[in-house]
Parts: structure tokens; sequence; C-alpha cells
């Protein structure tokens, strides 16, 4: 697997390259990194030319100003799709975040679409008081730590079932949470409070679309999920049983399945 690290403005982006074929970039969900997409890589690599960074503050990817907007995060990619040569329209597959990053990377870059997954994610921006919490934990998260961020955090996100193995995920999730620095946790916090509702863009995607969540997902109903796919023309919603709020790290085979059914 091919992994770079790439000097994009002020930052240093790690990001996996891996595969050939139609481009495909995987973005992570707050506050986790690449490694949530361990199931889909490979696989997806069969068939796709994996693009899969971790966004500038988190995983491996160094930046000296904190992106404190989602645009930001928006214009490091189509930099990491310039110089990895990438010309042609890529398919942009985000989760909860990175599904927000998604809508901005649409509005600002429709060129570089050519279909867009949309995995437990949200396109209303956050009511007042949301928005009001986040700043309030931006701030907090300085005195708490990591460490008990990711001990709240990471149940929410996870459908409990020890079936599936749930505390292996469950680790996982806790240790992602607990590597990000609490300036990546405050910018993040920041740059979702201020984002803009993007309710009002989908009706002007016109590029296949496809939602996917989990019947558990406290974060994303999938009430909310399947009437913001009805509002796209060329849209499916999909929801996976006995997930939670991590579909592709909880349920990576029917995860899989729904994504290459849909690009393939
Ligand atoms: C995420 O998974 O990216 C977060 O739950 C998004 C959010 O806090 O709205």
């Amino acid at each position: 697997m091919l992994k770079k690290t790439l000097s994009i403005r002020d930052a240093q982006l790690h990001v996996v390259d891996h595969g050939e074929g139609p481009p495909l970039l995987l973005i992570h969900g707050f506050p986790l990194n690449k490694s949530m997409w361990e199931f889909q890589i490979v696989e997806f690599a069969k068939t796709h030319r994996v693009i899969c960074p971790d966004l500038a503050g988190f995983g491996l990817s160094q930046c000296y100003e904190p992106r404190v907007n989602l645009r930001s995060h928006a214009d490091d990619l189509a930099d990491i799709l310039d110089v990895l040569n990438v010309r042609e329209r890529v398919n942009f597959c985000g989760l909860s975040m990175g599904g927000y990053i998604g809508w901005e990377f649409w509005k600002k870059y429709p060129e570089k679409i050519s279909r867009i997954i949309a995995c437990n994610t949200r396109a209303a921006s956050d009511n007042p008081e949301v928005a009001r919490g986040r700043k309030i934990a931006a701030k907090s998260i300085f005195k708490t730590g990591t460490q008990i961020l990711a001990q709240q955090m990471a149940p929410r996100l996870l459908y409990h079932n020890p079936q599936l193995g749930s505390n292996t995920i469950q680790t996982s999730v806790e240790k992602m949470i607990e590597s990000t620095s609490p300036d990546s946790i405050a910018a993040g916090q920041l740059a979702m409070s201020n984002r803009p509702d993007a309710t009002s863009w989908l009706p002007m995607i016109d590029c296949p679309t496809l939602f996917i969540g989990g019947q558990y997902d406290e974060i994303t109903t999938t009430q909310e999920m399947s009437r913001n796919a009805a509002l796209i023309c060329n849209a499916q919603f999909v929801e996976i049983k006995k997930a939670g709020h991590l579909t592709p790290l909880e349920q990576p085979s029917a995860f899989n399945h729904q994504v290459l059914k849909f690009l393939n």
C-alpha cells in the first residue's frame, strides 16, 4: 500500500494512495483519522484508486494553522488531487464531518466530483444550542484531555452488540480519539459549529448520490438521511442494520457491498 506525505501550503498531509481505476476519496469523521477506513481501503482498491488522507491536524497529518472552517479542509483535498495529478472526476465518500466537508467540496469544486457517498452525515448546520455546546467543548478539551473525551465519545458512536466484537472496535475508536491533539479537536469543533446549512444545496446536486445510514445512529438519524436523499434528484438511501454512527467499521461487509454496488 502506497503511503505518502504531501506538502500542501502550511501542511504535511499523510495520504494512502492505493489501487488503480476511477479515483475514490475516503474522508474520515471527527475526531478520527484514516484508520477508520481500515476495512475499506484494500477492498475498494481492487477496482478503484483509493485516496485516503488524514485531514490536516488529524492522524499523522500536521498543519501550522489549525483548520477552523471546513472549507479549508475541502481546499486541502483539491490540492491533494492536484499534487497526485488526479485530473478526472472523483467519487467522494465522506463520513459525518467528512460528509460535511463533502458538501463544501461539491459547492466549490463541482467539476471535480462524479459521485457522492454520504455516510452517517447531515446537511443541516448546528442549531444555536449545539453550536454553543461545541464552542464550550473546544475550550474545555484543553482541561479534560483527550483520554476522557475518548471514553465518553466512543460508546456514543457505536451500536453495542457483543457478538460483533464491538469491544475491539471501541478500543480502536478510543485510540483514534485519544491520539488526536486538543488543538485539532478544538479546531474541528469550531469548524463544525460554523459550517453553513447545506440543505438548500441538495436540490442542485445532479451527480448520483448514495446516502448510507446506521440503524442505531444516535448522531445522524436514518429519518434525516432519507429526507435529505429525497431532495437530490439522483439519490438513494440505504440503512445498514445493527450499526451506529460508524457503519464502515461496524458492518464492513454490508457497507462495502452497498458502496461497490453503487460505484460499479
Ligand atoms: C463525526 O463523526 O464526524 C462527528 O460526530 C460529527 C459531529 O460532531 O457533528
